[in-house]
């Protein structure tokens, strides 16, 4: 299986080279940016996306800001970079590692005492961020694994891949290590209305490392259900919370859909994307433009006047969830995240 690397830094940029990934499937292209107002762009429009793979980005932009950033004074220097980070993080607003990854990076930025080693550090923390994501991913896939039968039959949603973390990926980590480890893995990938990151990416991802995957409208996931044909749910996480799972809008009512039908239903995150400080009610779910749904190439779908909502996430409560791997090995609800997180060993290293 190939190892797909989403993004990283590039010394001879000076900056972060990153796979667009609004031009998959028909488009493999490489973006390098070295500019934060680039970087918060290239989030915002979903260049770079997936949770683990905003953490990733955080990071880096904070060394982006180090690099890039300028003052009279090594205290207006600081300030300047504080003020970009705090830009990044602000970005998006529903997964947690994206403001996680940033204050990581920060921390060891602010504690140097000169411009140079501000940078070497900020770059360092940013990397280190970049490779632990890549072995949370092979930890998550392996436990994951052996949650699953010998020959099964997975559903999923939107795209928690490889292309959504630094590498490997966490609910799609978890079906390559089981393919690794011999497991006969088929897996149904949802479209993910209405950025298509399921159809677009998941379907590109498993392909290309020649797993068995079909793609399905999200309307279509209930029937299949039904029929018998899905053993497990599988899905990654924007922010875990003690009450609720927040992830792609629709992953809800999967969960709904899986326990009706006795079908076991799996969170895949790193620690990274759990949050001890807030509950359900206290998180922002992103919302996003009107023409995401209305608009369809060069056609419009939806009569003008007519109003759209575009949620981009929902929240599945945590009663729903059969288990959530972790890189620390199974979690079962109910979930105290404070202290999991504060457990031996426990350490958040993305
Ligand atoms: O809007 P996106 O594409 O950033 O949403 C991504 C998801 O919802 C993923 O399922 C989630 O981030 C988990 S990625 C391992």
């Amino acid at each position: 299986m190939k190892e797909t690397k989403t993004l990283w830094w590039d010394e001879s940029l000076g900056g972060i080279r990153y796979i667009d990934q609004t031009l998959l499937p028909t488009e493999y292209t490489l973006i390098g940016c070295t500019a934060v107002d680039r970087l918060i762009t290239a989030i915002r429009r979903l260049e770079i996306r997936g949770a683990p793979a905003l953490g990733v980005a955080g990071g880096y932009g904070v060394a982006l800001a180090a690099r890039t950033c300028t003052g009279p004074s090594f205290s207006a220097y600081t300030r300047a970079v504080k003020k970009e980070a705090g830009r990044v993080r602000e970005s998006r607003p529903t997964a947690v590692n994206l403001s996680w990854g940033v204050d990581r990076v920060l921390a060891q930025f602010l504690a140097a005492k000169d411009v140079a080693s501000a940078r070497a550090a900020a770059l360092a923390e940013a990397e280190a961020i970049a490779a632990e994501d890549t072995r949370c991913c092979h930890a998550i896939g392996e436990h994951g694994a052996a949650l699953l039968p010998d020959r099964c039959t997975v559903l999923t949603h939107c795209n928690a891949g490889a292309l959504a973390c630094s590498s490997w990926g966490t609910a799609l980590g978890v079906i390559r290590s089981a393919v690794a480890a011999g497991k006969e893995m088929k897996v149904i990938a949802c479209e993910t209305r209405p950025l298509l990151q399921g159809a677009r990416l998941t379907a590109w991802e498993l392909a290309r490392d020649g797993i068995d995957v079909t793609v399905i409208t999200d309307s279509m996931a209930a029937h299949i259900m039904r029929s018998g044909a899905i053993d497990a749910v599988i899905v990654g996480a924007d922010r875990i919370t003690g009450d609720a799972v927040f992830n792609k809008i629709g992953t809800y009512m999967h969960a709904v859909c899986a326990r009706h039908h006795g079908i076991p239903f799996y969170v895949a995150a790193p620690l990274s994307t759990f949050d001890a400080t807030r509950s359900e009610r206290e998180v922002t779910i992103e919302e996003r433009g009107r023409d995401e749904i209305a608009v369809l190439g060069n056609r419009t779908l939806i009569p003008d006047g007519v109003p759209v909502k575009n949620y981009a996430f929902d929240a599945t409560p945590t009663d729903l969830v059969s288990a959530i791997v972790t890189e620390q090995g199974i979690v079962r609800p109910p979930l105290d995240i404070g202290a999991l997180l504060s457990r031996p060993g426990a350490k958040r290293t993305g």
